[in-house]
């Protein structure tokens, strides 16, 4: 039953240090416990999938990690150095991005302008950094990271709202990887997405992954996050109930941890 549960790596001496970890965290909402006392792990080259019934947790977990909301109990930690997040920026500066289900993109603004959509207000320390940009300098690197991605789009001017959904999220996902140095966050990233469009977000996921950038994917679809992840962590009811392999797991095994029938880490508490 445990074939391809990985191995415990928590202080373990000579393990890789994770890029981000949550640590016994809880968070509740009035009297719903969204969270009881979860752990969670981003590893340096990796895409790890954060799978789970609806209500698990998920989105809880992911805004907790990246500064959007602030849990009640526990720790987060960056390269193993515990961290406080008060807001989104605190974590996206430590490179730390999301790519939200409504997408937050301003429909009116092409996709270069969307790609530094706040950031010029917002972000001092990389105002330094790209001070001398004008206009076109920013357009310019759009463009760079749009290509980069391989997403293909015939003006990086024209507005947002006419794209179609698969293009949308694609810009979505450049704008989270372009600021991004540690962990991009998606969540459901194809949820709403064709056949055709996945195929082309899993590719932008696997290239986002290749160039330095851990991936964390929320998705409900078992076939897609075998597909895609290097590694798979199941939450049930608030916490982590079990880690995978993803080279080595089933469908089958992904719905026992997610169901229940497989308790693997409450067990241990
Ligand atoms: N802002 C909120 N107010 C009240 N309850 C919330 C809020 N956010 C999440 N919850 C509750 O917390 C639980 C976990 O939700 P969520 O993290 O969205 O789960 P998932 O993303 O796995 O479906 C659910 O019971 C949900 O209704
Ligand atoms: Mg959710």
């Amino acid at each position: 039953m445990d074939t391809g549960l990985v191995a415990k790596t928590e202080s373990s001496p000579g393990q890789v240090v994770p890029l981000l970890e949550a640590r016994s965290l809880g968070k509740t909402f009035g009297h719903v416990e969204a969270l009881i006392g979860a752990n969670f792990q981003v590893l340096p080259g990796e895409v790890v999938a954060l799978i789970g019934d609806n209500g698990a947790g998920k989105s809880t977990l992911v805004k907790l990690l990246s500064g959007a909301i602030q849990p009640d109990r526990g720790s987060l930690l960056v390269d193993g150095v515990e961290v406080t997040f008060a807001e989104p920026a605190d974590a996206q500066r430590q490179g730390i991005e999301v790519v939200y289900q409504d997408l937050a993109l301003a429909p009116d603004l092409g996709p270069a302008s969307n790609l530094f959509l706040g950031r010029e207000l917002s972000r001092p320390g990389i105002l330094g950094k790209l001070g001398f940009l004008d206009k076109r300098g920013m357009r310019d690197s759009a463009v760079r990271t749009l290509s980069d991605l391989g997403v293909d789009l015939r003006d990086v001017n024209a507005p947002v709202a006419n794209l179609s959904g698969g293009q949308r999220q694609s810009v979505a996902i450049c704008r989270a990887v372009m600021w991004a140095r540690r962990v991009v966050f998606m969540d459901e990233p194809t949820a709403a997405l064709g056949v055709v469009q996945t195929a082309r977000v899993l590719d932008l996921i696997r290239k986002v992954r290749d160039s330095g950038v851990a991936v964390v994917l929320v998705s409900h679809n078992m076939p897609q996050v075998i597909e895609v992840a290097d590694r798979i962590e199941v939450l049930r009811l608030g916490r982590r109930t079990a880690r995978f392999s993803a080279a080595e797991v089933t469908v089958d095994d992904l719905v026992a941890a997610m169901t229940g029938a497989l308790t693997q880490e409450e067990a241990e508490r």
